[in-house]
């Protein structure tokens, strides 16, 4: 998994330059309500036996550890509806699907809610889907399991956000997408910039690394991540498939987590394992936003102007067939920070937005439903910093993240950050 990390991160860096141009930025317009309701937690059967043993009691799963969370009222903004063509394609004709059921109050029915534990059958696949069978192969998992959400949690910290049972005033939530294999990655972030105390004003931070499960086709390291867990109390584990195409899932079990886990949590961290990030600049950063900017935050690297990349051999390949548009403004999901009070209405409208295979994306459109703007900052560099600069630390010092860095380069930066010798 390390490598296809790896091999994501440099494919980033090679689409970004390759992305088409397209003007899709359209002045904010009014706003319809929809209200989303409860759903059934379902699952799905017939994956791979989970490979570490879920949070049990009395050989049940701890259900009071997977309640569900209220689907709240969210407003679905026309920007993103008018963005988004009517066309044939099978994500745009979901979409439509969901929009044409909407209410004269503008509220979705039950049934119109685009997730659900269900795996599609190939034949209703291929029936709706032309050249289905000429996909890739991830493209073609990725579409049966499109609408699962409701993966069982495995390995759990329901207290990661407390002390002594009551709510901690946690300022920033580092939620970091790793996978199994990822051990030094996530010692090197424990050991420098992912550090749980208190920083300068007594601000907290507190770190999770959010995973699946590995294949059958992979080795079995569910009884180490078990230890680790133990050890370090920052895992959190859920029952799917830990592939790329399965970070959009990730995203939307992580949500849920965090509403139960930490809803009072200021601002939210999400990125992968292999970013160097300077808690200190973010933190003063963060301290240092208006009011009214902190409860809409959603900020980074922003890719403006971009569409589906249609070459089969690039792994961000999107089918013709599968959607039809443009791309909303998105933050690079190498790294970006976004508000607590964010969280719930995020959750609600993955619900209702149907899942696409690019995790970093899938959020843009999910924030532009929301009549969410992404705002963009000079110190997030997801598409990394120019080659002579990457070992200098006063050039870190004013950057907030970079992509990519090896846990030995992320180690010797931090030292040489933390010193005091530094003078720059
Ligand atoms: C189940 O999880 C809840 C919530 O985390 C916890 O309070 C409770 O003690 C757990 N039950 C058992 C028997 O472990
Ligand atoms: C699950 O959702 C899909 C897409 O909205 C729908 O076609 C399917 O009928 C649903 N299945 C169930 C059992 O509700
Ligand atoms: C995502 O995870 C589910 C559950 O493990 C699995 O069935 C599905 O194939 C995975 N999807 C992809 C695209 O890997």
């Amino acid at each position: 998994m390390k490598g296809r990390t790896g091999a994501f991160a440099a494919t980033v860096v090679i689409c970004s330059c390759l992305i088409f141009v397209y003007t899709n930025l359209n002045p904010e317009g009014p706003v319809t309500r929809c209200v989303i309701p409860d759903i059934p937690v379902r699952s799905v059967t017939g994956h791979p036996r989970p490979s570490v043993t879920p949070d049990t009691v009395d050989g049940k799963v701890n259900r009071s550890q997977l309640r569900d969370v209220r689907i709240s009222t969210v407003h679905l903004s026309t920007v993103f509806r008018t963005a988004i063509p009517q066309s044939g394609a099978f994500w745009n004709r979901k979409f439509y699907s969901v929009l044409k059921k909407l209410d004269k109050k503008g509220n979705l029915p039950k049934s119109e809610i685009s997730g659900n534990g269900t795996l599609e059958s190939t034949e209703s696949l291929q029936t709706n889907i032309a050249d289905f069978n000429k996909y890739p192969s991830i493209h073609q998992d990725f579409l049966r399991s499109m609408h699962f959400r409701s993966p069982d949690i495995l390995i759990n910290q329901p207290n990661k956000c407390t002390s002594n049972g009551k709510p901690d005033t946690v300022t920033l939530l580092f939620a970091l997408k790793s996978s199994a294999q990822n051990f030094a990655q996530r010692q090197t972030i424990r050991q420098t910039w992912g550090q749980e105390k208190a920083y300068e004003n007594g601000l907290l931070v507190r770190t999770v690394f959010v995973l699946g499960t590995s294949s059958s086709e992979e080795p079995d390291l569910g009884k180490l991540l078990s230890l680790e867990a133990q050890e370090f109390g920052d895992l959190l584990v859920w029952d799917f498939k830990d592939t790329f195409f399965n970070l959009t899932l990730k995203e939307h079990v992580f949500l849920k987590w965090s509403i139960l886990h930490c809803p009072q949590v200021s601002f939210i961290f999400k990125g992968d394992d292999d970013v160097f990030v300077n808690t200190n600049a973010i933190l003063k950063y963060l301290k240092s936003l208006q009011p009214a900017k902190v409860s809409k935050l959603y900020l980074g690297q922003i890719i403006s102007q971009a569409s589906p990349l249609r070459d089969p051999k690039i792994k961000y390949y999107v089918p013709h067939t599968f959607y039809d548009g443009p791309y909303p403004p998105y933050a690079g999901g190498g790294g970006f920070v976004f508000s607590g009070a964010l969280l719930e209405s995020l959750y609600s409208i993955t619900w209702f937005i149907p899942f696409f295979p690019i995790d970093d994306v899938y959020t843009g459109m999910c924030f532009q439903a929301l009549g969410i703007v992404p705002e963009k900052h000079q110190g997030f560099r997801t598409f990394d910093i120019m080659e002579k600069d990457r070992e200098n630390a006063c050039v870190h010092k004013d950057l907030l993240v970079v992509h990519r860095r090896s846990p030995q380069q992320t180690l010797r930066l931090w030292q040489r950050l933390e010193s005091p010798l530094l003078t720059c």
